[in-house]
């Protein structure tokens, strides 16, 4: 929320758009991770700015491609409530943005066949897949919310462009 001062007694309060906020927080994610390599401290950065900056994000974080297995997600970094540790190629939201390399948006987990409820509070979802600059799959980036119907195409944007630069 931007608070504006119109001149009158009372300043009105003027909603950013999701949109606007995706852009915010990528140039805050830029200027925090500049110079910054390790991929950990990159993600959880991510994770904490993303986390913030909505509020109906509930978790939001980083399911990496676990290098020792193939097809299994292990959890990275990440705000909320605990997480599942592991997520199967073939399982949940996050198992079919890795699968497909295609983005996955939920407007209502109870409506999606295999979603993991890691916690009952969680009602609609996206997952972004996150590649290397090598081209190949790292990790997904998942957001739960609260409210059921919270992504969209606007989301996806914000995130893919948020997310295309965190691995390098
Ligand atoms: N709901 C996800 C599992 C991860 S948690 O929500 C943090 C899924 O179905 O893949």
């Amino acid at each position: 929320m931007l608070a504006v001062d119109d001149g009158s007694d009372l300043p009105y309060i003027a909603a950013m758009t999701k949109t606007e906020i995706y852009a915010q927080t990528a140039r805050e994610i830029e200027a925090v991770l500049e110079g910054e390599t390790n991929v950990v401290a990159r993600m959880a950065t991510v994770s904490c700015l993303l986390h913030q900056a909505f509020d109906d994000y509930f978790w939001t974080g980083f399911y990496v491609v676990d290098p020792e297995k193939s097809e299994e997600l292990v959890v990275g970094p990440y705000q909320g409530t605990l997480g599942c540790l592991r997520i199967p190629f073939s399982r949940g939201v996050c198992g079919a943005a890795a699968r497909t390399g295609e983005v996955q948006i939920v407007q209502d987990v109870h409506a999606f066949p295999g979603h993991i409820a890691c916690d009952a509070r969680s009602q609609s979802e996206i997952v972004v897949p996150v590649y290397a600059p090598d081209g190949k799959l790292f990790a997904v980036f998942d957001v739960d919310s609260t409210e059921v119907g919270s992504f969209d195409a606007a989301d996806a944007e914000g995130l893919k462009t948020i997310l295309d630069k965190v691995i390098i």
